[in-house]
């Protein structure tokens, strides 16, 4: 069965909500998905997954410090993480807060890291977002993106 790390960071609990969305979306797709914050995750830890998802609430436009220090710190295994599927998600506080520019720097990390990511021709684009909490409509969208990242894993390993 391929792996799935869903490794986040969050403070007030939107960004962890759509951390387990996704989770269960994956698990449609039959995959074994772990959901770790991201100070249960070390840099080594990465290696065991064949995807890995990362989320983050947006901080003045970026993701939250921890979770780039996580990705800083996985320069230690550069190239070691290539051909994996890559994904992300972010939350925010209002419309046009920067979501997506979150997701997009987390999404960079991954193709520097020489991982497969995939868009989407409706919804989201990038990668889940959310203002705040996550309502149905986000919740639909994440369970459809964890499904789609675990079918593509799935079709390369
Ligand atoms: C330090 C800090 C910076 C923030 N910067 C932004 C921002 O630039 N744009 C925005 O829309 N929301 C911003 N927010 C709001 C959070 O992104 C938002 O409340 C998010 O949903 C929190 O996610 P969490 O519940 O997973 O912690 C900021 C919050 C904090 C604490």
């Amino acid at each position: 069965m391929v792996k799935m790390l869903i490794c986040y960071y969050s403070r007030s609990g939107n960004t962890k909500a759509m951390a387990y969305m996704i989770a269960d979306g994956a698990r449609k797709a039959d995959v074994d998905v772990d959901v770790k914050k991201v100070s249960e995750v070390s840099p080594a830890d990465l290696l065991g997954y064949d995807c890995i998802i990362f989320g983050s609430p947006t901080y003045y436009g970026t993701c939250a410090a921890e979770l780039k220090l996580l990705i800083d710190k996985s320069v230690k295994y550069h190239g070691k993480l290539a051909g994996k599927v890559g994904g992300a998600f972010a939350s925010c506080g209002i419309l046009g807060g920067g979501c997506e520019t979150t997701v997009a720097q987390l999404l960079e990390a991954c193709l520097i890291h020489g991982m497969i990511i995939i868009g989407d021709t409706e919804g989201s684009h990038y990668g889940p977002v959310s203002v705040e909490k996550p309502n149905k409509s986000i919740e639909k969208i994440c369970i459809d993106y964890g499904k789609r990242l675990g079918e593509l894993t799935k079709r390369l390993h």
